[in-house]
């Protein structure tokens, strides 16, 4: 029973909204809530609507307390009062219960309830909770009460106040609802522990946002308290029970929480009850908004709301900034404001990116979206523009005009070039971002001083941000803006520090954190009235590793006490406020001269003047010792150095001078230097001259005078006045060793010195090695982007050298400059683009942040310089989604491997399929050195050879860089050298082909040919050589292909070349065998779960018919000999089964977690075997996403043609396909997949239909999707799952997963369901009556389970035909003599090839885009001889065939001779006229007439194809068999051994019977009807039978 213990009573605070104070905040409200109900709203039925989350949290502890209270109370009332009743209901979590579906569901249970007026709702949820069931107490019985109990924060803070309520439709969300106040809103704070952390992230958005407009007091409790709020919710202190129900339990964490809480409850109470329905004060909420709200429409499925505000607040302040009403400052404190909570502050932001991966949120989208905004009026954008931190421009939105919006979100500027007419200023004078050091030195002089000081040029970043927070919080001086952030006021408190009523968080500022540990010293206790007796400083997580102890252990010698709270020598410290005794301090400077300078700083206020030791040998970085020292003196304090390194300085107060402007950091102040030098105006800086210590402050004297400016230089500042356009002066040499940083700018000016009548124009700069371990390799970085704009440069060992160009001769980049995210490319090539004539774009605008955040702000506003949004591909955008080019297809083509694996065999069948030269290396050698390998080697040993090899294969890839086949030699890769140059050569998208072989079969096959002495004897163990050399085979190629055919049987080399021709078209991406997603019928593929094929192989054609690829299981694979490895056991597998079927193959490795044997630990391992499948050109790799997105991605970045199938299966049966979870999945396989497969177990046939709603719901799919539901009652899903079901055949053995049906049960189950009508096929003509096409199609249609049937229909007459095709039943027909050419006229249109034949022998009915019926004609006669023949014959420019007849048939075999590429063709019959006929039908198919066929044929036929009757007693003459080893087809198909057929196998020729081309034909047409393969093996079988009867 404790966890029901009675609540005490809590101390609640109140809000008024609409003025009622129905807002009550506070902890552990639950039983305090029930009796304010029961008693406030009286009703007979208290019905609470929560979520299943929420349900089974909290729902118990609610209905039994309540039921207690309840009857309680009413048992006082007396026997007679019935105590309420109190009913629930709990629907699924989630935005997409938020429709009106839910709502009619929650109402039906109200009314079978029996729930009446006098009913009172509770809303017990989320935002979802509050809308919905708001919404549903809005219109139950016309309205009934409703109490909201908000349980995250964000219905806290938003969604629970205002009365909005509101369902989603499939057109947008919130688009039906009604305003419906609830009676009361508790905010019990104590529900927000059990949030999920990103959830409460999510409300801590709406919670700055309304600190951001309002009340910039509670955005500093929020600025300083991150860490003690993120505790209040994420790690609660349980010291006592119901912690923080009163006062007196309360910590101060939680109060921090409810007074943040509750001034944005407030505010938005407030607006609410002075603007109930919206109108100018409603809108001010809307910060952030307008471009959130654009994000989150975009991407709603994967942000949340208040991400995509975060960033949305981010941009809005940046728009305010560009619009001059805000300063950086602020844009500064609201960006690390939301930052420090876990908030994303942009899209780049690596959470955000690996939530919303592939998807693009673009520029012109959003600003499409933000068009729909409410807010807006005529189209006019309407934005919150801050003004201040606290503060906004008007009391509403403000008009905002597109083009800033546009340049604000855009990622990239375009810069416009200064012209004549350019409205430059004459002379700018500005003040850039501020030295950090001197900032951070001047920050805490200023604070411990005495009297007003008005700090210039302060640099706004973490650091000094930090510090001004921390200076306050130690009471130690008083800090206000003036001038637009570019003052900051102090008001000295003369060292009062008192400690701070929190600790003091730095986040990771280590300057600061460095600097006031000392200063914290000097607080000492000066009040009783202080809660706290020590000052804490703490920071983050990186923060909490940086070391700080050897200023500690230097301060507590100096009797300070302090503490470290967590780690030895690290932050978090607790120190004593006792202040500083002072006197000898011994302080260890060898790690940082930030030591040095915190105790100089604090030293004056010590209580004996401090003398300062240095020990432990060298100090490092001097100058900056040297910089405190001089500020210091600024400040009215002198340290006197004594010898050696003793500092000593005197007891005193600092003394603010009146102003101190900030030296600006020199490198900064280079850039608008530089545009003053580029553009010729003139350009003063105030707070940077001659006596600054930073090297970069020279840039102006050093660099910009001798280039032809005019340079003015005080202590303090710098003018200087470019030359006209165009005449800036090279600097022959210069060493920029003390200004590193300035190199760049100095490099995109020397680009532009073209001014040198002595003749060359190059710049050299050097000393400036230290530029290659920044950012980037700038060096590099440099010479590349400037080559973009045609201007020459090149590397140095420590520098650059650049031939200026003259301006009018610029180029701009195509695609932009990159900028390696780095600040200073960025802004040294925007000095650069003031003056390029096409403009130039800078694509990452943003990396300017690091230190100058409004460069582009100041950059168009201060000097002068216009530029516009604008918006490009990113690189990396492009790698996942687009198929990058993994090979170029006319480079030269590699092939690597041991001797004797077939390297100059498959070569050769290479060159001539891709119509290259060959090159076969070792000869190459041998005739370019005259020597022979053998003598080589003798004479100079294997080093010498190897060096001479890697020479030659450097040369021959220059000297034949594209169009070659080079065969390599066995040993290439034993050197190192020719290694890298092989690896080069695939990064740059060459091939390299690795050929394998069984090893064992190699060395046989060497032994036989020990004879051969043409080359060098390995004279080691042949299996030691091929160990040593796999790996390095394997790193150098990146293409594998296993060659099976011996060298000694070359007739096997044809099965070989077609496999290899299959593999070549896949890799150069001619012809990638794959399935055409743009295909209308459905799909199938069967898997293979053999431990071994080979013993299968025979099965392959009967268990494939009607699929359209091969899964091949790898993980069922096996390999029983433990000599082989087990990938070289896959790839035999893998071979075989490429070479026994022509489909494509998915290579699959299914891992145990989703339903497959591949062990879940072998991560690595798994994904080995996959990228070998990309090295062997497998069509399809499935990949399954649970794996690391690091292995994923590395693999998908080398597919090349690879399709990849990302695939996720729900083995457990667990997810549904309404769930979250599910779209998640998808998401993720969208990602990385250009095929999504998706697998779930359905538990009734309900899932199947949930599983429609699911591929029904995916608004804009792009990519083919398989969807599937295992177990028997997912069956449907795989019978209406379109693109690649996965089938399986009786003939296996198992099936791979439960459920599974065959390609002709799913027919089958289509027509019972009406999906899948039966149609009609026909043979037209006459006679036909022993015609074997209602064999081959019956017997198609019966093993495919398909409904059809095929008829003769026998006619003299065409139009007896007519209303057979008109019939809606009729499926399609095949038309012979004598209808080929009269049936034309009943058809819609007729096919090209069709056309050129002349005839038509196929009828196709197809179904327009419209869904109208239409009948094309085609021709498949042609294509029955085409490919009966391809693969037996290779043509080439001389090859001639001879047709014999020229009656309707020879037009068909005239044609497919002509697509096979034959340039001459015969044509023998007994009557000129006819052929004459057939001469002017193809007039460029390159026909001779004959007449008689005993004559000398100028090319002798390689193919013969005769067109008349079998029965016909002509006589062949030998002239017509001279060709070696031609091809005859006969289309006579009685007898089935003709005469012809006889007479030509006897003279070595290669028969085709008529019937198999016949076969062949009604095979083509069989796919143009029903778009599936027909299963050839069974109807040949058939045909034969019918044939032999
Ligand atoms: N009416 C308005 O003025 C208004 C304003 C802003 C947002 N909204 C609406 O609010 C909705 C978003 O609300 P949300 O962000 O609260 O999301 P939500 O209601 O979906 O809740 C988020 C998740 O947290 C869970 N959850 C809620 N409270 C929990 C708790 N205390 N402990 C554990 N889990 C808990 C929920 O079950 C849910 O899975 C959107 O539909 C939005 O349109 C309305
Ligand atoms: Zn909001």
């Amino acid at each position: 029973m404790s966890k029901f213990t009675e609540q005490p009573e809590p101390s609640v605070e109140k809000i008024s909204v609409l003025h009622e104070e129905s807002i009550i905040i506070g902890f552990h409200l639950t039983e305090y809530m029930i009796r304010d109900i029961i008693l406030n709203i009286p009703a007979s039925t208290y019905a609470l609507i929560t979520d299943s989350n929420l349900a089974s949290i909290y729902l118990e502890n609610i209905s039994i307390r309540f039921k207690n209270i309840a009857s309680k109370l009413f048992l006082s009332k007396g026997n007679n009062a019935v105590p309420p009743r109190f009913i629930s209901y709990v629907i699924p979590p989630g935005e997409q219960s938020k429709n009106r579906n839910t709502k009619a569901e929650i109402e039906d249970f109200l009314l079978s309830q029996t729930c009446t007026r006098d009913t009172c709702i509770i809303a017990f949820g989320g935002g979802v909770i509050g809308d919905l069931v708001g919404f549903v107490a809005a219109t139950f019985m016309r309205g009934v009460p409703v109490v909201q109990v908000p349980t995250t924060l964000l219905a806290m803070v938003d969604s629970s106040i205002g009365g909005k309520t509101a369902v989603d439709t499939p057109h947008g969300k919130n688009l039906i609802g009604a305003f419906w106040q609830p009676k009361r809103i508790f905010m019990d704070l104590i529900y927000l522990e059990s949030l999920p952390e990103r959830q409460f992230i999510n409300g801590m958005a709406e919670v700055i946002k309304t600190a951001a407009i309002n009340n910039e007091s509670s955005f500093i409790l929020l600025e300083n308290g991150v860490a003690s709020i993120r505790d209040a919710v994420l790690n609660p202190k349980k010291d006592v029970p119901f912690q923080g129900a009163t006062l007196e339990t309360r910590t101060p964490a939680q109060s921090l929480l409810l007074t943040v809480i509750r001034h944005a409850a407030e505010f938005k109470a407030n607006v609410v009850t002075n603007d109930e329905r919206e109108s100018g004060l409603r809108g001010l909420l809307n910060f952030g908004h307008s471009i959130g709200h654009a994000i989150e429409a975009i991407l709603y499925e994967v942000l949340l709301h208040g991400e995509c505000i975060s960033v949305g607040m981010v941009r809005e302040a940046e728009l305010a900034r560009s619009l001059g009403h805000l300063n950086q400052v602020a844009v500064g404190r609201l960006v690390r404001c939301l930052e420090s909570y876990g908030l994303p502050i942009s899209l780049d932001d690596k959470k955000i990116k690996k939530l919303v991966g592939n998807r693009q949120c673009s520029v012109d989208e959003i600003m499409e979206f933000m068009k729909v905004d409410k807010k807006n009026i005529g189209g006019k954008k309407r934005i919150v523009i801050l003004s201040g931190i606290g503060k906004t421009l008007e009391q509403k939105a403000t008009f905002v005009p597109d083009p800033p919006i546009r340049k604000v979100l855009s990622p990239a500027v375009s810069i416009i070039p200064v012209t004549s007419s350019s409205n430059l200023p004459n002379h700018v004078t500005m003040t850039t971002p501020g030295s950090k050091s001197i900032s951070n030195r001047a920050l805490v002089l200023s604070a411990l001083a005495t009297g007003t000081c008005r700090l210039k040029g302060l640099l706004h970043s973490d650091d000094t941000q930090v510090m001004l927070v921390a200076l306050q919080n130690l009471g130690g001086a008083k800090f206000e803006w003036e001038d637009n952030g570019e003052t900051l006021v102090v008001k000295g408190g003369g060292g009062n520090l008192k400690v701070p009523d929190k600790e003091i968080y730095l986040g990771n500022a280590g300057t600061a954190s460095r600097f006031l540990t000392t200063v914290c010293t000097l607080v000492s206790a000066m009040s009783k009235t202080e809660t706290r007796k020590t000052t804490i400083i703490t920071g983050n997580s990186r923060m909490k590793q940086r070391p700080i102890g050897p200023l500690v252990d230097a301060l507590r010698e100096n009797d300070s006490q302090i503490l470290y709270l967590e780690n030895e020598g690290c932050l978090p410290l607790e120190i004593a406020p006792l202040g500083l005794r002072g006197g000898v301090i011994n302080l260890s400077a060898s790690i940082s001269s930030q030591y040095v300078s915190s105790i100089l700083l604090s030293a004056p206020y010590a209580n004996e003047p401090v003398t300062l030791s240095l020990t432990g040998g060298q100090v490092i970085s001097q100058p900056y010792i040297d910089m405190t020292i001089a500020v210091m003196d600024s400040f009215g304090i002198k340290v006197e150095r004594l010898d050696g390194n003793v500092y000593r300085i005197p007891k005193g107060c600092y003394k603010n001078p009146s102003e101190y402007i900030i030296e600006a950091d020199a490198s900064s102040a280079t850039y608008p230097l530089a545009i003053a030098a580029i553009t010729g105006i003139t350009c003063t800086l105030p707070n940077i001259g001659s006596a600054s210590l930073q090297g970069d402050a020279a840039f102006a004297v050093k660099v910009l005078q001798p280039m032809g400016c005019t340079v003015t230089q005080t202590a303090t500042s710098t003018t200087v006045k470019g030359p006209p356009i165009g005449s800036l002066r090279p600097l022959p040499q210069i060493d920029m060793e003390t200004m590193t940083d300035a190199f760049l700018t100095a490099s995109v000016l020397a680009a532009v010195a073209s001014n040198n009548d002595a003749g060359e124009c190059i710049t050299r700069i050097t000393g400036i090695a230290n530029q290659r371990v920044k950012e980037c390799d700038r060096i590099a970085a440099m010479v590349n982007e400037l080559s973009k704009f045609g201007v020459t440069a090149s590397e140095l060992p420590d520098g650059i050298q650049i031939h200026g160009a003259k301006i009018q001769s610029l180029k701009s980049p195509e695609k932009g400059v990159k900028c390696y995210d780095d600040h200073r490319i960025a802004m040294s090539f925007s000095v650069l683009g003031c003056v390029v004539s096409n403009g130039t774009i800078i694509r990452e605008k943003k990396c300017v942040e690091k230190t100058w955040p409004n460069w582009w702000d100041d950059l168009e506003s201060k000097l002068g310089i216009q530029f516009d949004g604008l918006e490009i591909e990113s690189e990396q955008d492009l790698l996942l989604t687009k198929n990058e080019i993994k090979v170029s297809k006319d480079k030269s083509l590699l092939f690597v491997g041991m001797r004797g694996v077939g390297k100059s065999i498959l070569g050769k069948i290479a060159a001539n399929f891709l119509n290259f030269q060959l090159i076969d290396f070792d000869k190459y050698f041998e005739t370019t050195l005259s020597i022979t390998l053998h003598d080589f080697v003798e004479k100079h040993g294997w080093a010498a050879f190897r060096e001479k090899e890697f020479e030659i294969i450097s040369s021959l890839l220059q000297a034949y860089p594209s169009g070659y086949v080079i065969s390599c030699g066995g040993g290439i890769v034993e050197n190192p050298n020719s290694r890298d140059l092989l690896k080069a050569y695939i990064r740059e998208k060459g091939i390299v082909i690795h050929v394998v072989r069984d090893i064992k079969e190699v060395e046989e096959y060497l032994n036989r040919l020990n004879k051969d002495t043409a080359r060098p004897k390995y004279g080691e163990a042949f299996l030691d050589v091929w160990n040593r050399r796999e790996g390095w085979y394997k790193e150098c190629s990146n293409y594998e292909y296993l060659s099976t055919t011996s060298n000694d049987d070359p007739s096997m080399w044809h099965h070989e070349e077609t496999n290899f021709i299959r593999f070549l078209k896949f890799i150069t991406g001619s012809d990638t065998n794959q399935i055409n997603i743009e295909q209308k019928n459905k799909t199938f593929f069967v898997c293979l779960m053999y431990s071994d094929i080979s013993s299968e192989l025979q099965h392959i054609p009967t268990i494939t018919h009607g699929a359209d690829a091969i899964e091949l299981r790898v993980d069922s694979l096996s390999n029983n000999s433990n000599t082989e490895s087990f990938v070289d056991y896959v790839l035999k597998q893998f071979t075989l089964l490429r070479r026994s079927s022509s489909l494509p193959i998915i290579f699959t490795v299914r891992s145990q977690g989703q339903g497959g044997k591949f062990p879940d630990t072998q991560e690595k391992e798994m994904f080995f075997l996959l990228a070998q499948a990309l090295k062997w050109g497998c069509e399809y790799v499935d990949i399954e996403i649970c794996w690391s997105h690091d292995l994923i991605s590395n693999l998908i970045k080398n597919k090349g043609h690879t399709k990849i199938i990302a695939s996720w299966h729900d083995v457990m049966g667990t997810v549904k396909w309404d769930s979250e979870e599910i779209r998640r999945h998808y998401r993720t396989s969208e990602e990385y997949g250009d095929i999504i497969k998706l697998v779930c177990r359905a538990g009734s046939i309900i899932d199947n239909f949930k599983l429609q709603e699911f591929i029904g719901s995916l608004k804009t799919r792009t990519k083919p999707i398989i969807t599937i539901n295992m177990g028997v009652e997912g069956q449907l899903s795989r019978v209406l799952n379109e693109f690649l079901t996965p089938v399986t055949h009786p003939l296996l053995p198992s099936k791979s997963a439960p459920g599974q049906l065959s390609v002709s049960e799913i027919h089958q189950a289509l027509h019972l369901i009406g999906q899948l009508p039966k149609k009609n096929f026909y043979l037209f003509g006459t006679p036909i009556s022993h015609s074997v096409s209602p064999v081959i199609h019956n017997t198609g249609f019966g093993v495919l389970g398909l409904p059809h049937h095929y008829d003769l229909f026998e006619s003299e007459n065409i139009d007896d035909v007519k209303p057979i095709l008109q019939d809606s039943q009729f499926g399609g027909a095949s038309v012979t003599i004598p209808h080929k050419i009269s049936i034309m006229k009943y058809l819609d249109h007729i096919s090209e090839h069709a056309k050129l034949i002349g005839a038509v022998n196929t009828v196709i009915v197809e179904i327009d885009s419209n869904g109208n019926r239409k009948l094309l004609g085609d021709n498949t006669d042609w294509l029955g001889i085409y490919h009966s023949v391809k693969p037996l014959v290779r043509i080439d420019s001389t090859s001639s065939g001879l047709v014999i007849g020229a009656g309707g048939t020879s037009r068909a075999a005239i044609y497919a001779l002509h697509q096979l590429g034959v340039s001459t063709i015969y044509v023998y019959n007994r009557t000129l006229a006819k052929i004459t006929d057939l001469v002017t039908h193809f007039p460029t198919c390159g026909l001779v007439p004959l007449t008689s066929l005993s004559q000398t044929f100028s090319q002798s036929p390689q193919i013969i194809i005769s067109t008349i009757p079998g029965t016909s007693v002509m006589e062949f003459p030998d002239e017509i068999f001279q060709f070696d080893k031609g091809v005859i087809v006969e289309m006579a198909y009685r007898p089935r051994r003709t005469n012809l057929l006889k007479k030509g196998e006897e003279k070595g020729w290669i028969g085709i019977e008529g019937v198999q081309v016949l076969i062949e034909q009604g095979i083509h047409q069989f796919k143009k009807w029903t778009g599936k393969t027909a299963p050839r093996n069974i109807i040949e079988e058939n045909v034969l039978k019918k044939y032999n009867e």
